[in-house]
């Protein structure tokens, strides 16, 4: 699953007004977007995730400022560094995130496929490895 998630490059118009970045739900994303939120004022050492979904698509982009991603979907982990916002990283159902190492003034973006539905989380590490060894 993990081989899933991906970079996904963003186009970047630059003028001498300065960049905009597009994102276009059937040309850049591999799903439809049902809600838009982001994350900001996150304290220093401050770590966000610490979950899975199990219907959930997303696209993390780090609008402004830098931080890390751990991927682990069971069997994989994979740590990536997000610090563009010409860069978004998509992330398919079942796969256990974990973001920490927040620049100071970071903003980061996501897009999801559906609403926010607490049912739709595990929270719990070992009941998402349950979830996860059953699905294989
Ligand atoms: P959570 O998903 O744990 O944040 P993160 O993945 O960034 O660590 O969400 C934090 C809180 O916000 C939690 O109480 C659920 C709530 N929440 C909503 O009400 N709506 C949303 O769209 C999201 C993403 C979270």
């Amino acid at each position: 699953m993990i081989n899933n998630c991906r970079l996904i490059q963003l186009p970047q118009k630059s003028d001498p007004r300065g960049n905009l970045t597009f994102i276009e739900q059937s040309n850049h994303i591999p799903f439809d977007i049902s809600r838009v939120y982001y994350i900001y004022d996150v304290p220093e050492n401050g770590e966000r995730g610490g979950h899975a979904h199990k219907g959930l698509h997303q696209l993390i982009i780090a609008l402004s400022g830098s931080f890390d991603i751990e991927l682990d979907d069971g069997n994989k982990k994979r740590v990536i560094t997000l610090n563009t916002p010409t860069e978004g990283l998509y992330i398919c159902p079942m796969v256990w995130r974990e973001m920490n190492n927040f620049s100071g003034g970071t903003v980061c973006l996501v897009l999801a496929s559906n609403l926010y539905d607490e049912s739709d989380y595990y929270r719990d590490y070992q009941e998402f490895l349950t979830a996860v060894t059953e699905l294989k």
